[in-house]
């Protein structure tokens, strides 16, 4: 077994945890979806997701992890022997590592923009600049394959040399020094966009809610947004809990890294939309919300380049905190199966990543329309990753649900959770039964919708899922009791 290694501190699995949740899907993608999606409604289902099935997921999440001190394949493996389950509770692990190597590609490519702006904000291109200009600036960057794959390379070597130095030096002390000045700089914009936005016009876009409003894809949307925000179902918050110090409290750091995360999304929701609304833009964007509507807002307002600099550095710190999240639980897994160093597991995952990332760079131009990808697949490359992503990740969440729910015993989960028995039931009841059926009937409502040819694979899935259940649950009848 490998000699397993602990953070150095009790508390360095929840900043490890929320420097993972916090990032591109909290300042990015929360925003312009919520945007997309007409406001509140979209924000309830997202946020009762969050906390019917994404705190309770996210419990499941750590157990396995600090159950099994491995990375997240191993972790798996090592699970099903000891649990005498079907080795098919791997896909576990093998799902995580695809997405992260999935999510990383894009990933990488979209926080690479955040670099162009920060530039251009701190130099004071933007300065004054009026719509036309900068929405035509934009879309002259999404035109470049060259810029984009320099930025996509600056920002995915800058998360791997983090990741190869290991966890103490590389991503422990990384994240000391990340994490308090995003949350600082996430005050100082919210500060500003109260005194130069309209927060009231904000407040009510995103908190009034019509449910009837949210279209299927919505739906869809939200509870994968979810479990992007809170890096669930693919293995990020295994690894991590895999060094969490065991006499940590699972369910109050789960708890309190889905508090932190979802106040800020609000918190940045609120911050964007004060600044839109200030501003009289349009909130439907899309994922140039951040680009092109924010860069505009602050072209137009006192100090708006300088402020919206360091609105940009919080974004690139928010993205390298959740990047490295993606590259240690595939990293992890190489150093443990292949007995690579450090450095070469990195470098590989990182390459392979970046290669893949190339295929969201065309996506904005070189590719962007009328290619065999989109006859194939009905959309560009970044969209299909996109939407993958958005299906494995509420996947491997049922998976991780069902297996810690059925598969570990009684006494196992206690001796994680520390909890008492009422306690244990609730969240028992919510990984066997609740968290699995809630996304079941998500995804049962709208993937037909969204993408017919899918079902299928997601129906195998899901099948192998609750066979591998079924036979656990005799197997642990037919032995224990
Ligand atoms: N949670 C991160 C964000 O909101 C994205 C992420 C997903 C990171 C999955 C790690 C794993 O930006």
């Amino acid at each position: 077994m490998s000699g397993h290694n602990v953070w150095t501190h009790k508390g360095t699995f929840l900043l490890a945890a929320v420097g993972s949740a916090v990032g591109l899907g909290n300042l990015w993608r929360f925003p312009y979806l919520t945007g997309e999606n007409g406001g509140g409604a979209f924000i309830l289902v997202y946020a009762v997701t969050i906390f019917a099935v994404g705190i309770p997921i996210l419990i499941a999440e750590i157990m396995l992890g600090r159950a099994s001190r491995q990375s997240p394949i191993m972790g798996m493996r090592h699970l099903t022997k000891t649990h005498n389950t079907s080795r098919a509770w791997e896909t576990i692990g093998w799902l995580g590592a695809v997405s992260a190597f999935l999510i990383l590609s894009f990933y990488s490519v979209i926080a690479g923009w955040a670099i162009h702006y920060t530039w251009l904000m701190l130099t004071g291109s933007l300065v004054g600049a009026d719509a036309q200009a900068i929405s035509d600036g934009f879309d002259a960057l999404l035109a470049s394959p060259g810029l984009l794959t320099l930025y996509h390379t600056l920002f995915i070597i800058a998360s791997g040399l983090i990741v190869g130095m290991g966890i103490h030096r590389g991503i422990e002390s990384g994240l000391r020094i990340i994490m308090p000045a995003l949350f600082a700089i996430l005050l100082l914009v919210l500060a500003y966009s109260v005194m130069h936005g309209d927060i009231a016009a904000a407040a009510s876009f995103l908190f009034t809610f019509n449910l009837a409003e949210l279209s299927l894809e919505g739906w869809l949307q939200a509870v994968g947004q979810s479990f992007f925000t809170l890096s669930l179902g693919m293995g990020a918050i295994m690894a991590y809990g895999a060094y969490m110090s065991s006499t940590a409290s699972l369910t109050r750091t789960a708890i309190a890294v889905a508090a932190v995360d979802t106040a800020v999304a609000m918190v940045a929701g609120l911050a964007i939309f004060s600044l839109v609304f200030g501003a009289g833009l349009e909130t439907g964007q899309g994922p140039g919300l951040m680009f092109v509507t924010l860069p505009l807002a602050f072209a137009e307002m006192p100090l708006g380049g300088l402020v919206g600099g360091v609105f940009f550095i919080l974004v690139l710190g928010a993205a390298i905190s959740s990047s490295i999240s993606l590259i240690e639980p595939v990293a992890a897994f190489l150093v443990e199966r292949f007995d690579m160093t450090r450095p070469q597991a990195v470098t590989l995952m990182v390459i392979a990543s970046w290669a893949l990332g190339l295929l969201t760079v065309v996506s904005f131009n070189i590719y962007a329309e009328g290619t065999i990808f989109h006859t194939l697949f009905g959309r560009s490359a970044f969209d299909f990753i996109e939407l993958l992503t958005n299906i494995f990740m509420p996947l491997g969440g049922i998976l991780i649900a069902l297996f810690a729910g059925w598969a570990l015993t009684h006494s196992e989960v206690m001796k994680e959770m520390r909890t008492n028995e009422t306690w244990f039931s609730i969240w028992r009841f919510l990984v066997r039964f609740i968290a699995p059926a809630a996304v079941a009937f998500v995804f049962l409502r709208t993937i037909p919708q969204v993408d017919g040819y899918l079902i299928p694979a997601i129906g195998a899935v899901l099948l192998v899922g609750a066979f591998a259940a079924g036979r656990t649950f005799l197997m642990e009848n037919s032995q224990e009791k």
